[in-house]
């Protein structure tokens, strides 16, 4: 656990979590995660967002900033990577009041059994930590639950904005915007975006709204509850998210995301053709396997992406089962509006058909003629994919 100064009352005390282990448990991390906390210090000190199990914990993240107690203990969103140890901190400071929205103190309640020294705020409420500090409160539901409120030090203007304008990638020993270089920032760019999609997408229109909302605040300084701490361009990762949130109708890249799965190399075959088709037409293309490379990369291409191509077998008179699940989460995560082809081979019969078109049919997609063969692809099919290809990457690239 580390600690650094944002000015002479605030510290961004954070964790690097490396670990196998899937956050969420669904979504790999293989940069790692960083999980922030803040102290902020008046004549009373609160502490915002403590850490979960996976940072050690609120005791540890206010020995970290070198205060022993907390006066008040700032809950904006109660997901346990933010508010995993709470008994431990009620433990450590039996005073300490902590401070949420209704709802939130209400999820206090029933997740973590605790019903004493709670503090319900709305938006706009302040609180006053004497000294001339003070932190004021807007709700912002849904960003990432429906409790979940942001913090504001007006003084400073930084924005305690948990889920909100974070990102996945441990920062390792450096937590600052100015602190990283471009390609750095590249990669962080990326994780971003993949957290984008894998946690916020279905909440996008909740993001506009509180960029909206936050917009006459004048902000500084973002603090996000996960990666980097932007002092510097506070503006960039704001404008980042208003773009991710922009996307989520269709996706605005000219690119197409390959989303393929194949029991014997049939299938594959034939997708092979279609992405001739793809280079022919001119459009640029990622290709996600299922299940064997996951769905975290997948979604956040098939967010970004305006193009989508769904290669499967036919399985059991149905679709491939890794597909099924790969659309059903599709839906979930909000991945609306694509330009879409979909190829697979088949056995005896067909039958992805009827439950493809049930699964995509929520997606809004705009799809090409599907095409299925028996097999392996003949030399009509294969020309028959090439063109199909050929033909999505230019309506991507003329959208
Ligand atoms: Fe980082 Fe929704 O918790």
């Amino acid at each position: 656990m580390k600690s650094h100064a944002i000015n002479d009352y605030i510290s961004c005390v954070y964790a690097n979590v490396r670990t196998d282990e899937l956050f969420e448990g669904m979504w790999p991390v293989p940069r790692g995660i960083t999980l922030n906390s803040y102290v902020v210090r008046g004549e009373k000190t609160a502490l915002i967002d403590p850490l979960s199990g996976w940072g050690g914990g609120a005791g540890r993240a206010m020995e970290a900033a070198g205060c022993p107690k907390a006066d008040y203990l700032v809950l904006n969103h109660i997901e346990p990577d933010h508010s995993g140890r709470l008994g431990e901190f009620r433990a450590l400071n039996p005073a300490a009041k902590i401070v949420s929205t209704e709802k939130g103190l209400a999820l206090v309640k029933s997740f973590h059994k605790i019903d004493g020294g709670l503090v319900a705020v709305k938006d706009g409420d302040e609180l006053d930590l004497g000294g001339g500090r003070s932190l004021a409160f807007f709700e912002a539901p849904n960003l990432h639950w429906p409790e979940t409120m942001v913090a504001w030090e007006g003084a400073s203007g930084t924005l305690f904005s948990c889920d909100a304008f974070g990102s996945y990638g441990a920062t390792g020993d450096r937590i600052f915007d100015d602190q990283f270089d471009e390609g750095e920032h590249a990669l962080f760019e990326e994780e971003s975006l993949r957290y984008y999609a894998n946690i916020v997408s279905p909440f996008s229109a909740f993001v506009e709204r509180a960029i909206g909302k936050l917009s006459a605040l004048g902000v500084k300084c973002v603090a996000p509850g996960h990666g980097i701490v932007w002092r510097r361009d506070p503006g960039r990762i704001i404008s980042r998210y208003a773009k991710y949130a922009s996307w989520a109708g269709g996706g605005a890249e000219k690119e197409i995301a390959v989303i393929w799965g194949s029991m014997y190399g049939n299938t594959k075959a034939g997708l092979d053709a279609v992405a001739r088709g793809i280079e022919r037409g001119g459009a640029r293309f990622t290709a996600h396997r299922v299940p064997d490379d996951g769905l975290s990369h997948a979604l956040a291409a098939a967010y970004r992406s305006s193009g989508i191509v769904i290669a499967m077998p036919t399985y059991e008179y149905g679709m491939f089962p890794p597909m099924a699940h790969a659309l059903d989460m599709f839906r979930r995560k909000h991945i609306f509006g694509k330009k879409a082809l979909r190829v697979g081979s088949r056995g005896w019969v067909g039958g992805a058909k009827k439950e493809y078109e049930a699964a995509v049919e929520p997606l809004k997609w705009d799809s090409l003629d599907s095409v299925e063969w028996a097999g392996f692809p003949g030399a009509g099919d294969l020309a028959l994919l090439e063109e199909r290809g050929a033909e999505l990457a230019r309506r991507v690239m003329e959208s």
